[in-house]
């Protein structure tokens, strides 16, 4: 396995992403060392699972700063304190500043529950049972100045049941971004996944826009 490259994971909630990258790292099936993670709330379950795991583990309350702009460069500044590799962003439910996210290009990845460019923005999953969608996913994505907008990596496409609603389709959602993300982290880790010209490619190559499909079995 490759050498180990080291991430900063940032979140604002339950962390189950988060989990499916520590529970990756710890089975040896991913070369990262989780150098933190950073919530924007305190008292959130992600940062519980983050002590846990013996990762430490910062609480940056947004409530504290006046501004959008001094909050990112607050963050920055905690970020690099720990000298990341990469930036995972794991249900981190801010509008970030095109300084912080111009900071970070090309290694810093989000995971949205939608299949984008669809459904920007929250409320995903109603969304898509509202618009008679048949099928529904998530998208990890590298992150550019464009909210949920930057070059897609990995998409995984699940069913839309007519037995569905919002709290059923995002488990079945979530299933996938506990494989997806984990996967997307790996390749990165590895050297195969890259961003260049606002594209993702994967071995040197630009993936679709997007991104490696994944399409689960429908059931
Ligand atoms: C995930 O479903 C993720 O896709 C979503 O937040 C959830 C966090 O869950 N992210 C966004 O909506 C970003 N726009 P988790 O805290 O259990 O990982």
């Amino acid at each position: 396995m490759s050498e180990c490259i080291r991430v900063a994971v940032l979140i604002s909630g339950s962390g189950s992403n988060l989990q499916a990258l520590i529970d990756g790292e710890k089975a040896g099936e991913l070369p990262i060392e989780i150098a933190c993670v950073i919530s924007n709330r305190p008292d959130v379950r992600g940062l519980e699972r983050a002590r846990e795991a013996g990762i430490e583990a910062v609480t940056l309350d947004h409530k504290g700063f006046t501004s959008r702009e001094d909050f990112d460069r607050a963050l920055a500044e905690t970020i690099d304190s720990y000298q990341p590799d990469l930036v995972v962003l794991a249900g981190f439910m801010r509008i970030l500043t095109p300084e912080f996210t111009g900071r970070y290009l090309g290694r810093m990845l989000n995971i949205h529950p939608s299949l984008l460019p669809k459904y920007q923005g929250l409320h995903t999953h109603q969304r898509a049972l509202d618009a008679g969608d048949s099928e529904h996913g998530v998208t990890v994505h590298f992150v550019t100045a464009e909210l949920d907008g930057g070059p897609s990596a990995i998409q995984a496409v699940v069913p839309v049941l007519a037995s569905d609603d919002a709290t059923t389709l995002a488990a079945r959602v979530q299933q996938q971004e506990h494989i997806i993300y984990p996967m997307a982290v790996r390749w990165f880790a590895e050297g195969r996944l890259s961003m260049a010209d606002n594209l993702a490619l994967l071995d040197g190559e630009p993936l679709p826009p997007q991104g490696y499909q994944v399409r689960s079995s429908f059931v």
